[in-house]
């Protein structure tokens, strides 16, 4: 599953500009699910029906009744967002010089030195007014990318274009480095989970969304327009687990983080069992997540229509939103095995009918 991660995270693609990594992820799931297509706004939807007992293997439409899909079944949305943060061009000058914006939660401090790159292959330095290396608190308007270019004229990027961040992927053991495992981890996740999951009494619909760095907005739309009776996120949590960490439970290496609040969210408690109960059962490692800031798609499915039961299956990611983010591989692993027998269905722990509003 490395080779997957890495061939994730060295797609470009910023919000907005998901079409190389949504084909990507498109190729890798060839074959291993009924239905690919993507929507209006760039969501790439998977679809994997129902198998064996009791249910009834076909796609129904949305908003009517959910009960062609067996006794057990659901239809469980599963969003990974492709999207990652970049800086969007917004003036170029005589000199060639280029003011940016920031596209999604970008930190400022974490750009001094760092490089990015264009769709076009361009690459662009931070440069700082004044001083090369900042004194006082970095401020993104008084800094400015150096594309190489001498004049404007010559400058082979333009207003509107959109950069990430360049530092490429790495791996000291289990432990892998990228600008963008939030959230290619949670695509690599989603995409093994459909590979490895034989069966499930569940019609699946695994969205890979757009937009979700600059306000879950492909989870928005596809949300409404799947109307699922669940919605669980595939998405990267915080750690408090390096020297003077925010104080916060989860801890690289401890197993998949299992979301009970966010900043946007609070999990359903019968979603948060649900996942408790199988990591139990099956002997998968995990741990309680309680994120202080940042949410994820399920925040925006979860006050959809009438509501959805949500929840989200986390991955712990040191320095999250800088072009260093470090994540365990072990964690990895586990969370594609709490989430294939968690969607396989298979014993009372994992029942949803237990809980569900609409039963
Ligand atoms: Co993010
Ligand atoms: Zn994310």
């Amino acid at each position: 599953m490395k080779e997957l991660i890495q061939a994730f995270c060295d797609v470009f693609g910023p919000s907005g500009q998901e079409e190389r990594i949504r084909e990507a992820i498109g190729e890798q799931l060839a074959g291993v699910v009924d239905e690919l297509r993507a929507d209006r706004l760039g969501n790439l939807i998977a679809i994997k029906r129902p198998t064996g007992n009791g249910s009834v293997g076909r796609s129904r439409s949305p908003s009517v009744e959910h009960s062609d899909c067996g006794r057990f079944g659901k239809r469980v949305m599963l969003a990974a967002h492709m999207d990652e943060i970049g800086v969007m061009v917004t003036h170029v000058d005589a000199q060639g010089f280029c003011r940016f914006t920031t596209v999604g939660g970008v930190l400022p401090n974490a750009l001094i030195g760092s490089r990015v790159h264009f769709a076009n292959g361009v690459e662009g330095a931070f440069g700082l007014e004044g001083a090369p290396l900042p004194r006082n608190a970095v401020i993104a308007d008084k800094m400015f990318l150096d594309v190489g270019a001498t004049a404007k004229e010559d400058a082979q990027v333009q207003v509107g274009d959109t950069a990430v961040f360049r530092s490429g992927f790495g791996a000291v053991g289990d432990r892998l480095f990228a600008p963008n495992l939030d959230n290619r981890i949670g695509c690599a996740v989603l995409v093994q989970t459909l590979r490895e999951l034989a069966n499930t009494p569940h019609e699946i619909h695994a969205v890979f969304t757009v937009q979700e760095e600059v306000g879950a907005r492909g989870a928005t739309t596809a949300g409404y327009g799947l109307a699922p009776d669940i919605i669980l996120a595939i998405d990267v949590t915080a750690t408090g687990d390096f020297p003077q960490a925010t104080p916060m439970e989860v801890a690289l290496g401890n197993g998949p983080a299992i979301k009970v609040m966010d900043r946007y969210m609070i999990a359903h408690p019968g979603v948060r069992r649900w996942l408790v109960n199988t990591a139990q059962v099956y002997d998968v490692p995990y741990q309680m997540e309680v994120l202080e800031f940042g949410s994820t798609d399920a925040a925006a499915v979860q006050i959809s229509r009438a509501g959805v039961p949500a929840g989200a299956v986390s991955i712990p990611c040191r320095y999250i939103h800088t072009p260093s983010q470090v994540i365990d591989y072990n964690d990895v692993r586990n969370a594609v095995r709490l989430l294939v027998n968690a969607l396989s269905g298979t014993g009372d722990s994992a029942d949803l009918t237990a809980w569900s509003a609409d039963k």
